[in-house]
């Protein structure tokens, strides 16, 4: 496995929504520097999650890097409210209606981070063309939609060809993986290549969370 630092980006989908405040506390406290924020449209994914007032509610919460992911069709649209908010990295579907391009230039011109997301069906290739103009390349690892699935192991390889491109290119892009994430299947996503960790149920349902989040970084 190469040294490269693993970041942990705990999922607040699988929070006590109830008490968002003290389960951000908890996991930053514990060690993780992103918060990834899982915002759902009820129309590109078959579910409805998290918005732009919650967003804005928690990020007087914590300086810890605001991660979303966009499963929304029209993800453009809502560039702009997000940052707002306090999002700090946004990622988007290349399955989305938005133009890919386009995209990422109103959330770079803005000074934030661009990411693309591909779902688990869509070949990796697709955003080679992209890879300078992006920080992160998020390779789901389950059908978006919903928390406490299984990994799909088969996703393996294309983190390893995604890291090998972005060595090819001679570029710094992270590769973040989100689905099904555990003390196990983190090894294999790290090994491949990956050094975003996304985790939800594995970290918010783990009676020690210092401990997972340490597990899933070592
Ligand atoms: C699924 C979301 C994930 C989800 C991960 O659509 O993008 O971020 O919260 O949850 P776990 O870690 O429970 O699979
Ligand atoms: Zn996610």
């Amino acid at each position: 496995m190469s040294d490269r630092k693993i970041v942990i980006s705990p999922s607040i989908l699988a929070a006590d929504y109830g008490n968002l405040e003290s389960e951000i506390k908890k996991v930053v406290d514990a060690g993780a520097e992103y918060i990834h924020i899982d915002v759902m449209d009820g129309h590109f994914v078959p579910n409805i999650s998290i918005g732009v007032p919650v967003v804005q509610s928690i990020r007087r919460v914590t300086d810890a890097v605001f991660d979303c992911h966009l499963m929304i069709s029209n993800p453009i649209d809502y560039v702009d409210a997000f940052i707002k908010a306090g999002a700090d990295l946004i990622s988007f579907h290349v399955e989305s209606n938005s133009d890919i391009s386009e995209t990422i230039k109103k959330i770079t011109s803005a000074g934030k981070k661009a990411a693309l997301v591909v779902k688990p069906g869509t070949p990796i290739n697709v955003v080679f063309p992209f890879l300078r103009d992006i920080s992160m390349v998020l390779i789901m690892t389950v059908e978006p939609g919903f928390g406490g699935q299984s990994f799909i192991s088969g996703m393996l390889p294309k983190i390893t060809e995604l890291r090998q491109e972005i060595e090819r290119q001679g570029l710094q892009v992270d590769i973040q993986v989100d689905g099904g994430v555990d003390n196990e299947t983190a090894v294999l996503c790290k090994n491949a290549g990956a050094n975003i960790l996304v985790a939800g149920s594995y970290i918010f349902k783990s009676p020690d969370t210092k401990e997972a989040i340490d597990i899933l970084k070592s």
